[in-house]
């Protein structure tokens, strides 16, 4: 199907809030919207729009989150808050999406949210410093409380008056943890199960076009390992760094999936299809013949760019998985039944999904700088893909690869791929990772520069000072630059940029303050700055004037 913004917009439009402008419920792992057509502006507005000076913030070091001028925020959640009498909320959230009740009503909704990884000194009062060898050195209570804290959180949230809060104990509230049962949607059993325990390592997601959370499985190899295959094929198991496989015998097989969860049931399901490796995100379209293609990159260094498309109407089951060749811009088909070299050395379909990196490597795959979000641009319907660093490459500071499918079909089998911009000082960003359009088409982005490496003398990162949060608009004077718009605490990542249906609000996670803390009764940040004194991983909702303008910018075209 070729690129058709009418059809997109209409798309966009299905789970429609009918207000000025369409929703953000184009399937997408960060948050996409539609270019908005409102109501003609006052020519005296739009005078001012001209004029709207964005105010790049300076980068800065210091523990808190800043906004620039005409954004403000207040916190919605964070680590350890009851949900429910039962339930609370888990660690390090990333991946945020929200889904409107009734679809006439923006401000009240389902937030899914993402819980990534565990740190043990605050969640299992566990100190892996203190041992060389520490995955040797915990109880099962530990890690229970480890298995509880990731995985996601669905939580209904509100908003009165301008704040949004959550409904604590409203039935729907639940949480989803790595000892959740979720089914294979699969033919075949893997490792002799249809239904395996719980999901983790779960850093961006998406949705899907039938309105339901997708949630991605990327570093899943720190928790149960990993099996590696010798030269005979025979299997070893490397252990993971959290050590969990000596306490629950789960199969390392059972995790590096895309996960779909039911935002009413909190039904999981695990897409075998769509391949097993360090799913950042997937970014899902719907054909116009109802057929689904769903884009979803490996973010590890040298690893891959992949796209399912289905052969069946809402299936993401049934069709074919792609790996991307960048360089001569082909999609290449991880098919066993149709590909000589793959039956040689696999022995079926189930087991060149499993082992999907060794696949792309077999069918010559590019090798990219660590793919991490991925969004459809809604005015152009290209297919922009963070590359966030590649180090062993010195590759320092990353950048956007832009793909543009043959005739803009995204399900066409070759594409041009191009870079849209790097990272670096002369852009003023390093490390892109998620990325969000705003109802104009302006695109929003974090960046993740890792805790070690931040604000160090000796590290190319020094003049970035903390990771932020960063906006390039399409329009107006400002249009094509980078602009800081948001800085970090410490050691803090901004993850999971989702827009509001009605576009007035970024929800926006703040993951990992403190991360390098090693003392915990003096920890590097205590942001959000509660009673208890330690940094929390928290989703905040940053409102103001500065979106609000944005999301009108699309007029200044229209005159
Ligand atoms: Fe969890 Fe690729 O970031
Ligand atoms: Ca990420
Ligand atoms: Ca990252």
């Amino acid at each position: 199907m070729g690129y058709d913004r009418r059809k997109f917009i209409s798309f966009l439009g299905k789970a429609g809030i009918g207000v000025v402008v369409a929703p953000p419920l184009l399937s997408s792992c960060g948050n996409t919207t539609t270019p908005s057509k409102p109501e003609a502006l006052a020519e005296v507005y739009l005078t001012k729009l001209k004029e709207v000076v964005l105010k790049n913030l300076a980068p800065s070091d210091k523990d808190d989150l800043l906004l620039t001028e005409g954004l403000e925020y207040h916190t919605i959640i964070k680590w350890g808050d009851p949900i429910s009498n039962s339930d609370t909320f888990g660690f390090n959230n990333d991946f945020t999406c929200f889904i409107p009740l009734d679809k006439n009503n923006p401000k009240d909704g389902l937030l899914w949210v993402n819980h990534e990884y565990i740190n043990p000194l605050f969640v299992s009062d566990f100190d892996y410093r203190a041992y060389e060898n520490p995955s040797k050195h915990r109880t099962v209570e530990q890690v229970d409380k480890e298995m509880y804290a990731v995985g996601g959180t669905i939580v209904r949230i509100k908003e009165t008056n301008g704040k949004w809060e959550i409904v604590k104990n409203d039935p729907l509230n639940r949480r989803i943890t790595a000892q959740t049962p979720i089914q294979l949607n699969w033919d075949s059993p893997i490792k002799g199960a249809t239904t395996v325990k719980g999901t983790l390592a779960n850093c961006s997601g998406g949705i899907t076009p039938w309105n339901t959370f997708i949630t991605c499985e990327e570093n899943y190899d720190g928790f149960f390992g990993e099996i590696e295959y010798e030269e005979n094929n025979k299997e070893k198991h490397r252990t993971g760094w959290y050590g969990w496989e000596q306490f629950y015998n789960y199969p390392p097989e059972h995790y590096g999936w895309v996960v779909e969860i039911d935002p009413k049931t909190g039904a999981a399901q695990k897409h075998i299809a769509l391949g097993r490796f360090a799913h950042e995100c997937c970014t899902l379209f719907e054909l116009k013949d109802k057929r689904v293609v769903a884009y979803t990159g490996d973010d590890k260094n040298n690893e891959h760019l992949y796209k399912f498309i289905s052969s069946k109407p809402g299936s993401l089951k049934e069709g074919t998985l792609y790996v991307a060749d960048t360089i001569n811009g082909k999609w290449l088909p991880l098919d066993w039944e149709n590909q000589p070299i793959l039956k040689e050395k696999f022995k079926d379909q189930t087991e060149v999904l499993i082992r999907a990196r060794e696949v792309s490597k077999l069918l010559g795959a590019t090798e990219l700088n660590r793919p991490e979000d991925i969004e459809i641009d809604p005015v152009t319907g290209n297919i922009l893909v963070t590359l966030t660093n590649n180090k062993e490459k010195n590759d320092f500071h990353g950048s956007i690869m832009k793909i543009e499918e043959s005739n803009g079909a995204f399900d066409a089998l070759t594409f041009k791929a191009s870079t849209y911009i790097a990272g670096g000082e002369e852009n003023g960003f390093s490390c892109p990772d998620n990325l969000a359009f705003d109802l104009s088409g302006n695109l929003w982005m974090t960046t993740d520069m890792s805790g070690s490496s931040m604000n160090k003398e000796d590290k190319p990162y020094m003049p970035f000072k903390n990771n932020g949060l960063f906006l390039i608009p399409r329009y107006g004077k400002d249009a094509g630059k980078v602009i800081r718009v948001a800085s970090a605490p410490r050691d803090a990542e901004l993850t999971g940029p989702w827009f509001s249906p009605d576009g007035k609000t970024l929800f926006l996670s703040v993951q990992h303050p403190g991360e390098q803390t090693k003392d915990i009764k003096n920890p590097t940040s205590t942001w959000p700055f509660d009673e208890d004194n330690i940094p929390k991983s928290a989703v905040v909702a940053i409102q103001g004037d500065l979106i609000e303008k944005m999301n009108k910018l699309s007029e200044l075209e229209t005159e």
